[in-house]
């Protein structure tokens, strides 16, 4: 181990937070097409790891890395990538980056549940490929937010600031979470509910929940089926959260209104069916992506990585490690 400490970054930090570690670390990054092999012979020796949710922090990695290794800072707030037992065992803290990408992950949300109710992809791919034959009273239509019940599936930060976000569309909020919310109830009117309910009761539905065992396939065909028939369904959270194959069936089989998707099961992958699937509107996991998000959250990589190595607490423990 050198003097100055090593940090590997095991895909690409943007400059705002690498230039911090590199101010106190020899820091090595891999890029973007670094593979498995890579990673583990590039890890080897690092006291600390900057991970990110593209691939799996596991046992064999930590292994490769050493018994040196103190922290694993995942570039990002979701770290269904990591195996936390594994960390513990190891004595390797966890840290992620929570806050940063609140604000940026629930406009998109707002987007996207924007784009899918007007069936704003498919207008616009009418347009560019110059079907469009003029104004038609009957074409286009969607569903307007005003008025309607907004349905929010986890509320923790993300799920609040959407709220907010939504709260000027003046109907009602409603929502799910282990545990009740009273500033949101008290400042926004939220009521929560159970999940069946919240599904029956909304036009709108938001999830923003983590990805994890317990959560997969939440959404699935028997979920679909409580939904109202004009009903929109967003998802920036994780692909796991929703069956793919449930959700196509019923967009095409108009069972629910629209959907609004960020994220995929299998990512870079995902269903080719959502490619002909009517009204929804799909972006390849661009929730965090801001200028001001991104920075914000590589900054925060480097300060955990700055505190794990010092000994302190750092800013960002991943609850259970
Ligand atoms: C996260 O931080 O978990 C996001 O999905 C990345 O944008």
């Amino acid at each position: 181990m050198s003097e100055r400490g090593k940090v590997v970054i095991l895909r690409e930090l943007l400059p705002a937070g690498r230039q911090l570690l590199e101010e106190k670390f020899q820091v090595t990054s891999l890029g973007l097409d670094a593979d498995r092999s890579q990673m583990k012979a590039a890890a080897a020796g690092a006291d600390g790891l900057v991970t990110d949710l593209t691939f799996a922090v596991d046992d064999e990695l930590l292994g490769a890395a050493g018994p040196q290794l103190k922290v694993v800072a995942n570039f990002g707030v979701g770290y269904d990538n990591v195996d936390l037992a594994a960390c513990a065992a190891r004595g390797v803290t966890v840290t992620n980056t929570p806050g940063a990408l609140t604000n940026a992950t629930a406009e998109l949300a707002l987007a996207l549940a924007m784009a899918a109710a007007r069936d704003l992809p498919a207008a616009e791919k009418d347009l560019r490929e110059g079907a469009w034959q003029g104004w038609d009273p009957r074409r286009w239509r969607g569903f307007e937010l005003s008025g309607a019940s907004i349905g929010v599936v986890g509320a923790g930060r993300i799920g609040g600031r959407f709220m907010e976000l939504v709260a000027g569309f003046g109907g009602e909020r409603l929502y799910t979470s282990r545990q009740p919310k009273p500033d949101l109830e008290n400042r926004l009117g939220a009521e929560r509910v159970e999940l069946d309910e919240l599904l029956a009761r909304s036009d709108l539905i938001s999830l923003h929940l983590p990805g994890s065992r317990e959560s997969r396939h939440l959404i699935d065909e028997r979920a679909l089926r409580l939904m109202k028939r004009t009903a929109v369904l967003v998802n920036t959270g994780r692909g796991t959260l929703v069956d793919s194959a449930a959700l196509i069936r019923a967009l095409k089989e108009d069972r629910i209104g629209a959907a609004g998707l960020d994220v995929y099961e299998g990512e870079p992958d995902f269903d080719p069916g959502f490619l002909t699937a009517p009204r929804v509107a799909l972006a390849p996991h661009i929730g965090s992506a801001t200028y001001r998000s991104r920075d914000e959250m590589s900054r925060l990589v480097a300060a955990n990585v700055f505190a794990a190595r010092e000994g302190r607490e750092p800013p960002n423990p991943v609850p259970g490690v």
